[in-house]
């Protein structure tokens, strides 16, 4: 409804212009908030305030002639100048009316796709394969989900990319551990199952023996040089090793798969093009033997120039040239209109200089949108980046499991005659959702402190929170003796806080668009938690189904049924299930 009103808006502007009131050129930036005093209406501008000096007059004049110059509109009732010359909207309640019965009949809940769709490469996940997944790749992998489910929803191209790290010299040293265990007689596939210990005793070989290391690094050059025996023992490592991550990414309801795998090795043939052009474009330098690209706007300490390195001295390749040349491809073979970075915020130096680079070299176009998408680290309790009790880095197996536990003993506290198999099912759902809301609820920026107790709480913006606001709507229509498909009448607001179920309601196109553009679900989580808070004084105040008058119970029920089906289709933007007791 703000989009509808700033359309509004922008007409009186047009119209003032016409009649010599504001300057033909002027292009006031049109702000539109919701008021917190409903006395004030439901929204609000500064549109005159911010403008009056264009038009030589005082700001509550100005907004006297945008007012008159607005067009018919049946959004808002009553429109009036507050204090200096702010503008207050009052909505008309048969719009909002129109709106819940719009919304029930369209199953995107008439969320409009984009007008113009644009391709998006969304990169996230991205786990090195040579170890396991830890609690920090969590991030990337559920926002970079809930980012990309969102411009699905939207009806963008979405190309969803998991940039594994599949191609470092680490490789050498696992390949060459491969083979000891196979001399010795031992099965890989086997040993394999933990990739963490596999790691681990590679690297005591590497450590230990000189021949071993010699045999490494002897083998990362026959690998990246293509050699068939190479390649075969890496693709059987690589298979278990994407597979461990398909389980999680199975367990955790995120959309990707085998296919959306386009790791670092893909680019191998693309590096030496990388620098060849950058060579061709006059942007190389060499530094100590390195190929280096230094750019005016990189200064490092004390002022000396950073350079931003893809070749090094003995003709190795880095994470940065591969960078390159995954942006030169998204760009000119997938033709990105956006491409996102799921990425640790620790890598925002990259990040930047990389990006500068891709600009100047034209491997992306000046219109193009390179975002990193960064976030923050999770924390333990202690304020320090969250270990496991012992002091390792945390398996994300690990985590799932204590959450599924713990969430299954809560809801078997509370539910003594529920049959055990579906108590393992809420207790998985109930587990995962928590894990996951808990992270994408919080703004994804800032850090955030990893707390079981916190996130499996039923009170505050927490999945168990939501998920059981959910159930109570869907329990109301199991008791309802009339199905959701039969619903009929007007929306009626006999009562102040039905209005406002139906303004938040009517919120959640408007909200799902920002999460869309800044690439942040909190204000998804923020909105759902809301939603639920208004739902439940609703709920509270209006009874459904003791309600003696049956206009004002099928409209309580439609307002009930809108609100479970924008719970659900907001939780599952985020990519989390619901259901329907628990
Ligand atoms: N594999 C990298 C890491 O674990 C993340 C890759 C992110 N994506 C990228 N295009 N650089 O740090």
């Amino acid at each position: 409804m703000k989009e509808s009103l700033v359309r509004l808006l922008e007409q009186a502007v047009e119209s003032l212009k016409a009649k010599g009131v504001l300057p033909a050129d002027a292009e006031p930036s049109i702000q539109i908030e919701r008021t917190r005093d409903k006395e004030h209406g439901d929204l609000a501008t500064n549109l005159a305030l911010v403008s009056s000096k264009l038009a030589k007059k005082n700001p509550r004049q100005l907004a006297a002639e945008i007012i008159e110059n607005l067009p018919e509109s049946s959004l808002v009732f009553k429109v009036d100048i507050a204090g200096p010359g702010f503008i207050n909207f009052f909505l008309n309640p048969n719009w909002l009316a129109e709106q819940v019965d719009a919304a029930l009949a369209d199953p995107r809940l008439a969320v409009p796709v984009v007008a113009e769709p644009q391709t998006i490469v969304v990169d996230y996940s991205s786990p090195n394969l040579a170890k396991e997944m830890h609690v920090g790749h969590l991030r990337s992998t559920i926002i970079g989900d809930a980012v990309s489910r969102t411009l699905d929803f939207l009806g963008h191209k979405v190309i969803r990319h998991n940039h594994v790290g599949d191609w470092g010299t680490q490789f050498g040293m696992l390949l060459a551990h491969m083979e000891e265990v196979r001399k010795e007689g031992g099965e890989i596939s086997m040993q394999l199952s933990d990739l963490e210990s596999f790691y681990r005793e590679a690297k005591g070989r590497f450590d230990a023996s000189e021949a071993f290391a010699d045999r490494s690094r002897q083998l990362v050059v026959e690998l990246q040089g293509g050699d068939a025996y190479c390649n075969q023992l890496w693709r059987e490592f690589l298979d278990i090793s994407l597979n461990h991550c398909q389980e999680l990414y199975d367990r955790l309801n995120v959309a990707l798969t085998r296919e959306d795998v386009v790791g670092e090795s893909a680019y191998n043939d693309d590096l030496s093009k990388v620098v060849e052009d950058l060579k061709a474009a006059g942007m190389l330098t060499e530094d100590q033997g390195a190929q280096c690209v230094f750019l005016d706007e990189f200064k490092g300490q004390d002022d000396e120039p950073l350079p931003l390195i893809v070749q090094k001295k003995d003709g190795g390749y880095l994470y940065a040239t591969t960078d390159l040349a995954a942006v030169r491809h998204r760009q000119k073979v997938l033709e990105a209109d956006r491409i996102l970075y799921f990425v640790d915020h620790r890598q925002s130096l990259h990040f930047k200089q990389m990006f500068a680079v891709a600009r100047k070299a034209g491997f992306a176009k000046e219109e193009t949108r390179l975002e990193h998408m960064a976030f923050g680290t999770v924390m333990g309790e202690d304020g320090k980046p969250f270990k496991t009790r012992s002091g390792g880095v945390a398996k994300l197996a690990d985590l799932l499991d204590e959450a599924e536990a713990r969430a299954y003993a809560l809801v078997r506290e509370k539910n003594t005659d529920m049959p055990e198999q579906e108590l393992r099912n809420i207790g998985r759902v109930v587990g995962i959702a928590s894990v996951k809301y808990a992270d994408l609820s919080k703004n994804r920026t800032s850090d955030y402190v990893f707390s079981f107790d916190n996130m499996l709480s039923f009170e505050g913006n927490t999945a168990p929170y939501l998920l059981y606001a959910y159930t109570r709507v869907a329990s109301i229509f199991r008791k309802a003796e009339i199905g959701k498909e039969e619903l009929s009448g007007d929306v009626l607001f006999g009562e102040e806080v039905e209005k406002d179920l139906a303004g938040k309601l009517a919120q959640f196109g408007e909200i799902v668009n920002t999460v869309a553009v800044k690439g942040c679900p909190h204000f998804l989580c923020g909105y759902l938690y809301e939603l639920a808070g208004v739902f439940s004084s609703f709920y509270q105040s209006c009874p459904i189904l003791n309600c003696e008058d049956d206009a004002t119970k099928q409209s309580r029920l439609k307002l009930a049924l809108l609100t479970a089906k924008t719970l659900r289709q907001g939780l599952g933007l985020l990519g989390i299930e619901t259901l329907e007791r628990m």
